[in-house]
């Protein structure tokens, strides 16, 4: 049995594309059956639907600030479609202890570093100043601190003389679609538990 996987996305879900795609393959252990955006113009809206899977929007903005109300929304939604294990794929939304522990062991993300250095934003910003040689990313399982919990994957590169935040944010990308469907492979496998 396949495992059901939602994607949580709040952008253009370049990460949740590969996701879709790896899933695609037939002895894939994870089937990508929604996505899920708290913004109702995420672009990666869009790019779900023509790649052929069901999405949802849970606007957080209709719960003012009732961070609480928007997570049990959310995890209704999550639950009315018996989903295994949720990815966090450039979901903007810092989520509560509540929320957190209800997915614990079931709920990756991944960031744009090589964990635990720069947590948080602007990380190829921040590793080029810090002079870093090498940088990456990093899928690992939620934890109630941001960008905190067990590793599940990281991806690293070089970096080279002249890489601009762009250029570098570009190359870690790549490597972002390269490790998230591994590691997605990994946990629905069960090969990595926590
Ligand atoms: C990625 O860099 C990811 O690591 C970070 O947010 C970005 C999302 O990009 N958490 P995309 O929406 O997957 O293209």
């Amino acid at each position: 049995m396949k495992k059901r996987v939602a994607i949580l996305i709040s952008g253009r879900g370049s990460n949740m594309t590969a996701l879709i795609e790896s899933a695609k393959a037939v002895d894939y252990p994870a089937e990508i059956v929604l996505v899920v955006s708290n913004r109702p113009d995420a672009p990666g809206l869009a790019r779900a639907r023509a790649l052929g899977v069901a999405t949802a929007v849970v606007d957080h903005t209709a719960f003012a600030d009732e961070r609480e109300a928007f997570e049990r929304a959310l995890d209704d939604e999550l639950r009315n479609n018996r989903i295994d294990l949720v990815c966090l794929a450039g979901f903007m939304r810092l989520l509560t202890p509540w929320f957190v522990a209800r997915w614990s062991g079931r709920m990756l993300n991944i960031h744009p570093s090589l964990l635990p250095q720069f947590k948080g934003l602007h990380t190829h910003r921040r590793a080029l100043e810090a002079g870093v040689k090498r940088h990456g990313a990093t899928v690992h399982f939620v934890e109630p601190e941001m960008d905190s919990g067990p590793i599940v994957a990281q991806g690293s590169l070089a970096v080279e003389d002249g890489d601009t935040e762009q250029t570098l944010a570009a190359r870690v990308l790549e490597l972002e679609h390269q490790i998230y469907p591994r590691a997605l492979r990994a946990v629905a496998e069960g090969r990595t538990k926590f």
